[in-house]
């Protein structure tokens, strides 16, 4: 399968940077094409501008701007996202890759006023996220996070389509233990991805 990860930590020696070299390496090992988009890497813009906004409707003239990344979610097969959890939600630059790629005409066309996916090639979705707050923490907060992977992308790619979400919880409190043991599990589920 063609697995788009993406990448949103932006310290090349962090803990979540590791994560994203193991889901790398371990969709590779059991076979898949990775595409790999490390989003501070590339520089990726997550501003929708003025501009952006005015046209957004208008397709397919909304994707030139962003034209490389929409190609490379219509070749993925599969979306794998590593990323550390901020103000319970994704960083920005993860935030605006979804403002600006997944337009109209791209994920979803509005057919006599309904949402009709367009991202049914994508089969499997899987999410690999850091949290400073315990499991407990981000249960009363309501973990937005958690149900924008299981709820909200689910449902845009296809409702009856596992989902794979690995949680590291509570990093602040985290030991090389607890590191070791999460990577562990996030190279034996990528394997199997
Ligand atoms: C700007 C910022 C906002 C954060 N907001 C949250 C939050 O709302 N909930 C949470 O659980 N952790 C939050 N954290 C903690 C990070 O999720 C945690 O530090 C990260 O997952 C571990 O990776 P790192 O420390 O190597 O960046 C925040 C961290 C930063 C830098």
């Amino acid at each position: 399968m063609r697995v788009l990860v993406l990448h949103s930590h932006p310290v090349e020696e962090s803990y979540g940077a590791a994560l994203h070299k193991q889901t790398v390496e371990s969709l590779k090992d059991a076979g898949h094409e990775v595409d790999d988009c490390d989003l501070y890497v590339e520089k990726f813009d997550p501003v929708l501008s003025r501009h952006d906004r005015l046209i957004y409707h208008d397709y397919p003239h909304n994707m030139e701007l962003v034209k490389p990344y929409v190609d490379r979610l219509k070749k993925a097969e599969g979306i794998v996202l590593v990323t550390p959890v901020w103000n319970f939600g994704f960083p920005a630059i993860l935030k605006g890759y979804f403002d600006r790629v997944w337009l109209p005409g791209v994920s979803f066309e509005l057919v006599n006023g309904k949402v009709e996916s367009r991202l049914r090639h994508i089969r499997k979705l899987g999410a690999v996220l850091t949290y400073g707050a315990t499991p407990f923490r981000a249960f009363v907060a309501g973990n937005p996070p958690k149900k924008i992977v299981k709820r909200v992308l689910r449902a845009q790619i296809n409702p009856l389509k596992p989902v794979t979400f690995l949680a590291h919880y509570d990093m602040n409190n985290c030991t090389p233990e607890t590191r070791a043991q999460f990577m562990a599990k996030v190279k034996r589920t990528m394997e199997r991805f």
